[in-house]
């Protein structure tokens, strides 16, 4: 996580632009919706895993069988409050298979999207952002689904096919305001050739630094 740049305006205290490698992405889009003060003006998520894993490093779960009972075997440990509360990946750990278990004992993923109750404070700090950038690697061999990077994830009820943004139900009923922050032109969702955070400086500087100026 780092946090790249003030911006300073005429009035103080000044806003800040937000940049979250991998798990940082979510990390700070949840500093974005529980302190606005000083406000978030733009946050950057770098291969960040929006809406959660289900799988694990270098194991595709939907193209390998033994990648896909390990995935299913871990969702039993994962929810009890032991593990929410003492291991990190098991904050954003999403199981489609489970999605009563999810919304009801995923202490920080659940909670900061959404999935139990709608907190309207949360739903209008995120929307203070004035830009949403997500940052997707198209040959992410990490991160299971890639899609989480910009915010999909795979449908409930199966862990093969996936759904954007927009198709998902957060989106429709705009429990997060994010559908409001794409008609305002806020969400910004752009693809990197290259394995997790593998990036080359050039395309940082083109495509990302114009961002933090
Ligand atoms: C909503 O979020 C705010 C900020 O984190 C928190 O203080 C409040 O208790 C939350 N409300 C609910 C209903 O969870």
């Amino acid at each position: 996580i780092t946090v790249s740049s003030w911006t300073s305006t005429s009035r103080w205290p000044c806003g800040y632009n937000a940049m979250g490698f991998s798990q940082g992405g979510q990390f700070l889009r949840a500093v974005a919706q529980r302190c606005p003060s000083p406000p978030m003006k733009t946050l950057i998520s770098i291969g960040g895993q929006q809406q959660g894993v289900y799988g694990l490093p270098r194991c595709p779960g939907e193209s390998s069988v033994i990648c896909d009972w390990i995935r299913k075997k871990l969702n039993s440990g994962a929810y009890t409050d032991v593990v929410q509360k003492h291991l990190v990946q098991a904050q954003y750990w999403h199981d489609p298979l489970n999605d009563d278990l999810y919304k009801k004992h995923s202490l920080f993923l659940a909670d900061i999207n959404q999935e139990r109750v709608v907190n309207e404070t949360y739903k209008k700090n995120l929307q203070m952002l004035d830009k949403f950038v997500m940052v997707k690697f198209l040959q992410d061999t990490v991160v299971d689904p890639v899609d989480t990077e910009w915010f999909g994830f795979l449908k409930t009820g199966q862990a093969k096919e996936t759904e954007t943004l927009q198709e998902s139900v957060l989106y429709k009923e705009d429990r997060l305001g994010l559908a409001a922050m794409e008609a305002a032109g806020k969400l910004h969702f752009l693809a990197t050739e290259g394995d997790h955070l593998q990036f080359t400086e050039k395309w940082f500087n083109e495509n990302l630094l114009p961002y933090l100026r």
